[in-house]
């Protein structure tokens, strides 16, 4: 395109704050009738047997819903499938030579599994894991980066019926030790380690420090990844992968039959307080609501070429790299490394090469993208792609329409997914082939789901105005309870705006929100304690007690701050001892402090010493003030606290 015609072009985009779904997408997508929201309001609950029906059930369940101790709800209850049979053993018979995974390392290896070969490596490796002694509600942790054999031990577990926890592989020692011990797990599998970057990483001697750390007895299976790279000693309860499988070769295992409500993963996330919460996910909603969404709002068709480029170690991957698209018998495309390596046009070649239908990604690429130019998409042939997606932050309008323009050739349609770790699936965003897109917004709610924008009083707001998402009808795909506590459940999500003695129950996802005349809904981002850095979730706690734990720190608060690329960054002011120097030794011995204890994501923005915290007359610390001050933001009311002078001190140093 030449010069003034693109920059006319650009002029264009810039203005235009509404999108129509492409007319050739819209003719061959899953779902395109409008209708299809007033059918799910009319027929509420029953209408979730849409998504029931995507699977393969042993047997058929009794009720759609059960609501008799809410918020504790059940779905289809009494009826008894098994994961692993829905994403492998049902497509055997007519697509057992299709892909079902193209993996991708960092260094250019590729790995690819048909139907039938996943399906015979996760038998081996369910027979492995039984022949260790797992059995059927034992927690297997995992604690591995983007390889194959994660994916693989995570429907082996789910073949003999043991609930997986996959910690993220970035994720520290002690984050290891602390998910074992509180998900009182026995049962470790992970690797020696992997690329980033070119470098083969140890993670073994992470994972030994986390294990050293739990009391319990374990028993550990590595994955070789690095092969003569890096060798470890393997102690008497830690074994090796390869060696496990040889001796199950062609073994066979009978898929386990769960009950719809049956457990079938662990995930923990981040909260308001330093303990993470175990967020609990069954086979049959869970299933069913991941196999529906990718259905309606991905796309997916099992002929399709999908790749979701999150990490397994989130949610994001397990509900859309793993289950849904597997669930539906497609080809699922994993990559272990980073987008920049060896060069920034890494992602692209990628998309040419297999042949990408969808890519599903996360804002805070789509800004490094932008930042790295158009010339990296430019270099490779993009047409193969029908859809993007997006997830985990709220995505700015220019980082969307550059999405929408250079990747998506303006012929994509785009979903801006909003949803948790706690909802299992996405809540609100378009449906792609349906109304139009509004760049920033994620859209209305999906069909069947019933959230709002309301007031600290719960009442709606208007049009416009800033408000608090609100959930007020279960669905399928939500979280059961916080592991081993019932209590922390209810009072996390539950406590905020329901009016138990009426029955009414409200989830509460703490997040902040404005809502349109169109019922679109504008995510602003959490409420709580919570920083979101590059989509990934940290509290706020958590960081203040590896801060603390420093020798030589009396006092830290953590904020999040904007941050161009990251979405929020993390921001330490900190209070040291007597007798100790700021300065960069302190400064360092901080971050590495905060690296150790939670994991490189976490790694403070900046470290800002002050002698004092902005607190109340009670004493708490105003974390407003800090944000603002992180921000450069003008300082809001400083007339309640017990030290003012101190702001502006604070302020002089950034
Ligand atoms: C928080 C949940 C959803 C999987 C990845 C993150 C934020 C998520 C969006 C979006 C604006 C979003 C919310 C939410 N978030 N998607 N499309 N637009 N914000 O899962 O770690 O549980 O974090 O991510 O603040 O509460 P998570």
């Amino acid at each position: 395109m030449s010069e003034p015609e693109d920059t006319k072009l650009e002029a264009r985009l810039a203005e235009q704050e509404s999108f129509e779904p492409p007319e050739s997408f819209v003719e061959e997508a899953n779902v395109s009738d409008p209708d299809i929201y007033d059918e799910f309001e009319e027929n509420w609950p029953e209408c979730w047997e849409r998504a029931a029906e995507l699977l393969t059930w042993e047997e058929e369940y009794d009720e759609v819903l059960v609501d008799d101790d809410e918020p504790f709800y059940e779905w289809f209850t009494n009826g008894k499938l098994n994961a692993s049979a829905n994403c492998l053993d049902r497509h055997l018979d007519d697509r057992g030579d299709e892909l079902a995974i193209q993996w991708e390392g960092e260094l250019g290896e590729t790995r690819e599994y048909t139907y039938e070969e996943l399906h015979r490596e996760v038998n081996e490796f369910a027979a492995a894991l039984s022949e260790l002694g797992v059995e059927e509600d034992d927690i297997v942790t995992m604690y591995m980066p983007m390889i194959p054999e994660l994916p693989i031990a995570m429907l082996a577990c789910a073949r003999i019926g043991a609930p997986h926890s996959v910690v993220f592989a970035g994720f520290s020692a002690d984050a290891l030790a602390t998910r074992m011990k509180s998900a009182d797990s026995e049962y470790l599998v992970t690797c020696d380690g992997y690329y980033r970057r070119g470098d083969g990483l140890d993670h073994m001697t992470k994972a030994n420090e986390g294990l050293a750390d739990v009391t319990h007895d374990t028993t550990t299976v590595v994955v070789d990844r690095l092969g003569d790279e890096l060798e470890h000693e393997l102690t008497e309860n830690q074994h090796d992968y390869d060696d496990l499988v040889a001796d199950q070769a062609g073994a066979s295992l009978e898929p386990v039959v769960r009950d719809a409500e049956d457990m079938l993963f662990l995930m923990y996330t981040s909260g308001t307080t330093g303990q993470p919460k175990g967020v609990k996910h069954t086979t049959g909603g869970y299933l069913s609501y991941v196999s529906w969404t990718s259905h309606a709002v991905l796309d997916v068709k099992p002929a399709d070429t999908y790749w979701c480029s999150a990490d397994i170690g989130w949610i994001t991957g397990h509900s859309y790299i793993v289950y849904g698209p597997l669930a539906l018998g497609t080809t699922t495309v994993m990559y272990e490394g980073t987008p920049d390596y060896p060069d920034k046009d890494r992602m692209w070649e990628i998309v040419e090469n297999y042949g990408v239908d969808q890519l599903y990604t996360a804002p805070t690429a789509i800004r490094a993208f932008m930042k790295w130019g158009s010339r990296y998409p430019e270099q490779h042939d993009l047409s193969s792609l029908r859809l993007l997606g997006t997830v985990g932050e709220p995505i700015n309008p220019k980082a969307w329409k550059w999405y929408y323009k250079h990747i998506g050739g303006e012929e994509c349609p785009i979903v801006d997914t909003w949803w948790q770790t706690e909802t299992g699936g996405m809540m609100i965003t378009t449906l792609p082939a349906i109304g139009e897109m509004k760049p920033g917004s994620a859209g209305p709610p999906l069909p069947g789901i019933s959230a709002n924008v309301v007031d600290e009083a719960g009442e709606e707001v208007a049009p416009g105005e800033a408000g608090y998402v609100t959930v007020d009808r279960p669905w399928p795909g939500m979280l059961r309870t916080l592991y081993r506590n019932d209590e922390r459940f209810v009072s996390e999500y539950w406590e905020a705006y329901s009016d138990s003695d009426a029955d009414e129950w409200v989830y509460f996802p703490e997040d902040g929100a404005k809502i349109d005349e169109d019922g679109y809904i504008t995510i602003l981002g959490r409420v709580d304690d919570v920083i979101n850095v590059s989509g990934h979730r940290l509290g706020t706690m958590e960081i203040e007690s590896a801060v603390v734990g420093v020798e030589g720190v009396a006092e830290a608060a953590a904020v999040g701050g904007d941050h161009e690329m990251k979405g929020e960054a993390v921001y330490v002011y900190v209070i040291l001892e007597d007798g100790y120097e700021e300065g960069a030794e302190m400064e360092a011995a901080i971050v590495e402090g905060v690296e150790e204890s939670i994991g490189p994501i976490a790694r403070p923005e900046e470290v800002i010493f002050t002698p004092e915290l902005p607190k109340t007359r009670s004493g708490k610390i105003m974390r407003r003030l800090l944000e603002d001050i992180a921000n450069g933001d003008e300082l809001g009311n400083t007339s309640t606290l017990r030290n003012p002078d101190v702001v502006k001190d604070i302020a002089k140093k950034l």
